[in-house]
């Protein structure tokens, strides 16, 4: 099978398209023949060895994916050899095959096509549980959403809108944030020539957000941290901005508020029956409508290096995702 490998830690640029053997499945293991792969900054971070996963080299990026159900592993009762389907993998999905856990792998719902199946999980999977399980948003709440145009980010503007809060995004450009408005933002900051907190100050009256979304970290955090609402919740979510910030906590005490950690695949592990509580709410609202992810760009397996390379460089607006 063709299969796009990290033979070495580096940027996408150091990705090779080859030939790898088929992989066979483990006890409660399937293999999958992949149709589509959804792109995520992880994907950046494990081939750079800088994520919490470290696969043993050569290894697929590509974290989630849909296809068929090639075959079985011993112990494996809820999917059979064809079957359509959507799993969290991790890694090996820039691939024709991939191995995957039959516990992460789920039926595709009726009239979900391919392409919608490898790129609902992960960012509304994250953003859902972090406005739903972490921050408990209130319809009538101000939510701010930093990075608000990426893969979490534009998913949680479009939830919390669904959720019923008033949604503030925040982008690098103004073409990012015409997206969220058209998304049901109600205001925008373009966070490359306006300030965070005077913007903030002034969109909320003075009062503040109840709600941060912060998946950018680094010199973003601070200026949004001073713009809560007293007993606002500040969710940690990620930090693709490169630093980790470093935040004094007398601004945690002088806003009697909360710093919130999400992290969505430890919450899927210690408290499933929940998570998959959401997946039913968020698969819901996709087959009525509600929620449909704003697709970017398709690629093609050669051509996922520079998905990754898009997607360092801040131009996916929404979602890539790699078709095979
Ligand atoms: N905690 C969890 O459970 C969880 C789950 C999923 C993802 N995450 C994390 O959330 C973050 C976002 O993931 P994603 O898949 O949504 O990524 P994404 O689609 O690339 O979005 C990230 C956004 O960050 C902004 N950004 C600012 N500085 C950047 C830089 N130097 N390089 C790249 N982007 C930069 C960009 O928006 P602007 O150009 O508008 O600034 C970009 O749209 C990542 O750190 C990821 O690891 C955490």
């Amino acid at each position: 099978m063709k299969a796009i490998l990290c033979t070495q830690f580096g940027l996408p640029e150091t990705l090779t398209l080859e030939d790898a053997p088929s992989p066979t499945p483990g006890k409660d293991q399937v293999v999958v023949s992949v149709k589509a792969c959804g792109v995520n900054f992880p994907d950046t971070l494990i081939i750079q060895n800088k994520y919490q996963f470290k696969p043993p080299l050569p290894f697929s990026p590509g974290g989630e994916v849909s296809g068929t159900i090639k075959e079985v592993g011993e112990g494996v009762k809820h999917l059979k050899v064809g079957d359509s389907v959507l799993s969290l993998t991790g890694w090996g999905g820039f691939a024709e095959e991939v191995i995957a856990d039959a516990a992460t792998t789920l039926p595709i719902p009726p009239g979900m096509d391919y392409v919608t199946a490898a790129s609902v999980m992960y960012t509304y999977g994250t953003s859902y549980h972090a406005l739903k399980n972490r921050a408990q948003l209130q319809p009538g709440e101000t939510l701010l959403v930093l990075g608000a145009a990426g893969g979490v980010g534009l998913a949680a503007v479009q939830l919390g809108v669904l959720m019923g809060a008033n949604v503030i995004a925040a982008a690098s450009s103004d073409e990012k944030l015409k997206v969220c408005k058209e998304l049901g933002a109600s205001a925008t900051i373009n966070y490359t020539t306006e300030d965070i907190r005077e913007r903030t100050r002034e969109l909320t009256e003075g009062r503040g957000v109840d709600v941060v979304y912060d998946p950018v970290g680094d010199r973003y955090t601070e200026p949004a941290l001073r713009s809560i609402a007293w007993k606002g919740r500040y969710l940690v979510v990620g930090f693709a901005g490169g630093e980790i910030p470093k935040i004094p906590l007398n601004l945690a005490l002088l806003k009697g508020c909360q710093i919130v950690g999400v992290f969505w695949g430890a919450f899927a592990r210690n408290e499933p029956k929940e998570s998959q509580k959401n997946f039913q709410e968020l698969l819901t609202w996709i087959s009525q409508g509600k929620l449909k992810q704003h697709l970017y760009k398709t690629y093609s397996l050669a051509e996922s290096p520079a998905a990754l390379r898009d997607m360092l460089d801040r131009k996916v607006v929404g979602k890539a995702v790699v078709i095979i």
